[in-house]
């Protein structure tokens, strides 16, 4: 398929169309943790194989299973209660291995479902690009397709279907660029994230 036409007609970078892809069937609902909008049973044990890593950082945290959890609801017991919008106020540049970000899909959803605040994609993912060592990744698990934060490049894209008539999740991970490497510009955001 010409890469240039799917550009052009379905609003995708061309970039994207190249990337390596897959799709996961995942059971519902993961049995230690049903935590609303918590991940499918095995999703993280999944990443984390496919990609190991020593430092994870997950800054809308809930009650995942990996890593340092941030969450700005202390209910959840994280490990730092705090806005991941403001991960400097916790963490230095270049800290983490692997980012791993489920935030509510909307603003809206955020208060209807966590009882929590705006959500702004712009400033999460520079943040979490900015916590990222170089060479790292920064996972963004939404049920829409991510554009590529500045400063990386896509990596991998996954799908994750759980059961019928409910909503897949894509999970884009992308990885940081090293220092001096070439990256294209970051793509057009789309105003509803
Ligand atoms: C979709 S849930 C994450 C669920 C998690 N992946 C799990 O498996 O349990 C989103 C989480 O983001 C938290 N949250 C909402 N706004 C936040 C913010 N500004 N900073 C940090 N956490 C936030 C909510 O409290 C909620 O726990």
């Amino acid at each position: 398929m010409n890469s240039q036409l799917c550009s052009d007609k379905w609003g995708i970078s061309s970039e994207i169309i190249t990337i390596p892809r897959e799709v996961w069937f995942l059971p519902r609902p993961r049995k230690i943790n049903k935590y609303k909008g918590g991940f499918p049973a095995y999703f993280e044990k999944k990443l984390f194989e496919l990609y190991p890593s020593e430092k994870i950082l997950q800054p809308f945290g809930g009650m995942a299973e990996y890593g340092i959890r941030v969450d700005i609801n202390p209910e959840v017991h994280p490990d730092v209660v705090g806005d991941a919008h403001k991960l400097w106020l916790y963490f230095k540049d270049n800290t983490f291995d692997f980012v791993l970000c489920d935030p509510p899909y909307s603003t809206d959803l955020s208060g209807k479902l966590y009882h929590t605040g705006e959500i702004n994609w712009k400033k999460y993912t520079s943040e979490a690009v900015r916590v990222c060592k170089p060479g790292g990744y920064i996972a963004l698990y939404h049920w829409l397709l991510s554009p590529r934060p500045a400063s990386t490049r896509y990596d991998r894209i996954i799908v994750v279907i759980t059961r019928i008539r409910h909503f897949a999740r894509i999970c884009a991970v992308f990885q940081k660029t090293r220092k001096g490497e070439q990256c294209k510009a970051p793509i057009k955001q789309a105003t509803m994230f």
